[in-house]
């Protein structure tokens, strides 16, 4: 989700419960080092970035296939045969603002599942009115990451099903106005809209399959699954058993219940999903006071995730949750200390979450498991790098909030290629993802990096002042800790990482809006008055700064390409940026009325085309456009070159490494309907369907208007004809399908 958000208060709830900046350390940040960075052209090996025609599938890389890499470039796979399309070959869609999903000519989208659509046998219909329950047998809500798993035709799995197929759907949040008749009810929260607003969350597991050519749900499908905020799960790998998750509910700390707001997704290459638990820390209340029961220690730890409290100011919860009554399952949410030792009461409930989670989608009962090994923050998405038998397996892992880190998680066990199809897909999870090492990275103002490990045999880990690791146990958990002790850098709220079949690593650096050093002036670096924002963030040292409204694209490259290694390359790869800003200071990747966007978010990358797709969750750009899908062409690090900016006026003239965009590399694919941000994506593995997320249409409803439906700001997709409620319709999250109508590949 998009933050903040300037939405209205509503009665008895808090605003802002996402995206908390609790980085208090002094590490640099990565704009001061993308500002001290000058060209060194020794690093800049690479010629024009990606082509258009390129011919590839599969591992095939545009970027290696097209650019003079390093001698360190890992040997290029052969490109298997393809079909001759022209990537982007489409004609771009325009910016909108109007309610509705716009595709390219010559593409059809159609809304194949809404929330609250019904995934069990003899549940009904959606009313979409407010008075739907049993969310536990529905489609969840505010759709995310979604990953495709598919099936045979007799319903096995078959990573090249392209007819029958799961879909693991992330349900990030809720868009609570909606749910209920008249609106949330202030707390205390009745406990019956507070069970429907637990089971909106989690994950959906649901079949589709196609029927005359068309894919559709299967709603009695025997893999149909809903994991919930409330489903009990394992905690796995190093924290199981750990002093800081005994509870009430599982004593013996090897038990949690819940994954809560899944953002982005991540596909194992043995076929489970990996469900990212994101802005976690506001569905917990913490008492005023609490911190005079707490150790130094504790508070410390509660703090630097957001959950700080002073002894007569409260931390409230997002959603109330606690207030429902007595009962366990809502007590659960109140993360103070009220019984006599931890096995009394949830004070360690908050550390239950923040991980990543595995769940086997080809089993409706198989263990669900937090894997710890990939340690505790604000997950957004995990991007496996390519998986070579004989190495390591490396887990790229964002921390989505204001100045916090990069993550990458390397495997104990190496690969083995049978493992693919191992038939015992929670176990090999185990293998893979509940041993080896987590790092935390380091970007230089030379271009160059370093994968920082986070465990007690660092030294810099163990002797940190701030906070003194109990075991290595604590030091996942408290992951974000030991990145401050280590000198991390600071990013500008990292979103989804991809790799594409380069094996390079791209991340989405959204914006940060905190990123606040100083008085706005001038008008030239402020041009779009509907929109009051300035670009200082690219402006020189020597001028004020204000945030980093439109966001950028990083990208790394691992050396020798090793998925172990501990040093890297980078650049950027993408400059967001409005077509009409200055294209000296601002928009230096040279974007047009054809592929200029703001804040980037989702980023997925589709082996079946070789593309990469670009989503957007923005609040900056809003006046102009709403949220949007681009197709990009991977390149390689270094294919860009020095980006000069220039000021005038006798400002002083600055240099950046980056790549500058053209028709032929990044092209508006969709825009969405109003008050959305489109999210996940998937594909079927020849690259002819693909499915995307319409998250949160609507949400700037205002809470006085749930009576009068005329007032919604989108009533997507009821007005495109899906479901009930017609053009007046309650707007829904939904997800969404592509198809070429000549039958070809999307994204061609
Ligand atoms: Fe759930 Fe960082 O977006
Ligand atoms: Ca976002
Ligand atoms: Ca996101
Ligand atoms: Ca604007």
């Amino acid at each position: 989700m998009n933050q903040p958000r300037d939405l209205p208060p509503q009665p008895g709830f808090g605003l802002d419960y996402n995206d908390e900046n609790s980085n208090t350390s002094a590490n640099p940040t990565f704009e001061s080092i993308v500002e001290a960075r000058l060209s060194r052209r020794s690093l800049l090996r690479g010629g024009v970035g990606g082509a258009a025609t390129a011919l590839l599938g599969g591992f095939a890389s545009l970027g290696v296939a097209s650019c003079g890499g390093g001698d360190d470039d890992p040997a290029p796979a052969p490109a298997p045969a393809a079909p001759a399309e022209t990537l982007l070959g489409f004609a771009a869609v325009a910016k909108s603002l109007e309610d509705k999903m716009t595709v390219p000519a010559g593409y059809t989208a159609t809304v194949l599942l809404a929330v609250g659509d019904p995934i069990a046998a003899g549940v009904t219909a959606y009313r979409n009115d407010g008075t739907d329950s049993g969310f536990d047998r529905r489609v969840g809500d505010n759709h995310d990451g979604m990953e495709y798993f598919g099936l045979s035709a007799a319903g096995a799995p078959d990573a090249n099903g392209n007819d029958r197929a799961l879909l693991g759907i992330n349900n990030e949040y809720i868009n609570q106005l909606f749910l209920h008749a008249n609106g949330p009810t202030p707390n205390p929260r009745p406990a019956a809209e507070t069970d429907i607003e637990v089971d909106c969350h989690g994950v959906t597991i649901v079949e589709i399959a196609k029927t005359a050519g068309r894919f559709a749900v299967v709603q009695n499908s025997p893999f149909n699954r809903r994991v919930t905020a409330a489903t009990p799960i394992e905690i796995s790998g190093p924290l199981r058993g750990h002093p800081l998750l005994v509870t009430k509910f599982s004593p013996d700390a090897t038990r949690t219940r819940g994954t809560n707001n899944n953002c982005g997704t991540g596909k194992t290459p043995w076929g489970t999903l990996l469900t990212g638990e994101e802005n976690w820390v506001g569905y917990f209340f913490r008492a005023a006071g609490d911190q005079a029961l707490r150790t130094a220690k504790e508070n410390t730890a509660l703090a630097r995730y957001g959950r700080n409290v002073t002894a007569t100011a409260a931390a409230a919860s997002r959603y109330g949750w606690e207030t429902s009554g007595a009962d366990d399952k809502y007590a659960r949410w109140n993360t103070s200390v009220t019984g006599a030792t931890a096995a009394d009461d949830y004070r360690h409930e908050i550390n239950g979450q923040g991980y990543m989670t595995e769940i086997d989608p080809y089993s409706a009962t198989s263990v669900v498991k937090k894997r710890t090994a990939l340690g505790r923050f604000a997950h957004e998405n995990a991007a496996f790098g390519k998986p070579v038998a004989g190495k390591p397996l490396a887990v790229y892992l964002g921390d989505d909030a204001r100045n916090e880190y990069i993550y990458k998680f390397v495997s104990t066990q190496n690969w083995v290629a049978s493992d693919a199809t191992a038939p015992d897909r929670v176990a090999t999870g185990d293998k893979y993802l509940d041993s080896g090492k987590l790092y935390v990275a380091k970007f230089n103002a030379d271009g160059t990096g370093q994968w920082i490990e986070l465990s007690l045999a660092n030294p810099t880990v163990a002797g940190y002042a701030t906070y003194a690791f109990a075991d290595d146990g604590d030091v996942l958990m408290h992951a974000r800790l030991a990145g401050d002790a280590v000198g991390a850098t600071k990013m500008d709220r990292p979103e989804w990482c991809a790799v594409p079949g380069s094996g390079e690593v791209y991340f989405t650096l959204t914006n940060n809006s905190n990123r606040r050093l100083g008085a706005v002036t001038g008008s030239q670096l402020n041009p779009d008055a509907a929109n009051p924002r300035v670009y200082t963030d690219i402006r020189g040292a020597a001028t004020v700064q204000s945030g980093n409204p439109n966001g950028h694209i990083v990208r790394m490259k691992e050396d020798g390409g090793e998925p172990g290694a501990t040093a890297f390359t980078w650049d950027i790869y993408l400059f967001g940026a409005e077509a009409g800003a200055p294209g000296n200071v601002i928009n230096l990747s040279g974007l047009t009325a054809d592929n200029d966007l703001s804040s980037p978010d989702g980023l997925v990358y589709t082996p079946g085309t070789g593309l990469l797709w670009v989503q957007t969750d923005d609040g900056a750009y809003t006046d102009v456009t709403n949220c949007m899908l681009l197709a990009a062409v991977p390149g390689t690090v270094g294919d860009g070159g020095p980006l000069t900016i220039d000021y005038g006026g006798g400002n002083t003239v600055a240099t950046r490494v980056g790549k500058k965009q053209t028709a032929t590399t990044l092209k508006r694919f969709a825009v969405g309907p109003v008050d959305q941000e489109i999210t996940g994506l998937c594909e079927t593995p020849d690259g002819k369907v693909m499915f995307f997320n319409v998250q949160h249409p609507g949400e700037e409803t205002s809470f006085a208007n749930i009576g009068e439906p005329t007032k919604f700001t989108s009533h997507f997709p009821g007005n495109a004809g899906y479901g009930a409620g017609g053009a007046n319709a309650r707007p829904r999250a939904c997800t969404v399908m592509v198809t070429k109508n000549d039958g070809g590949r999307v994204g061609t």
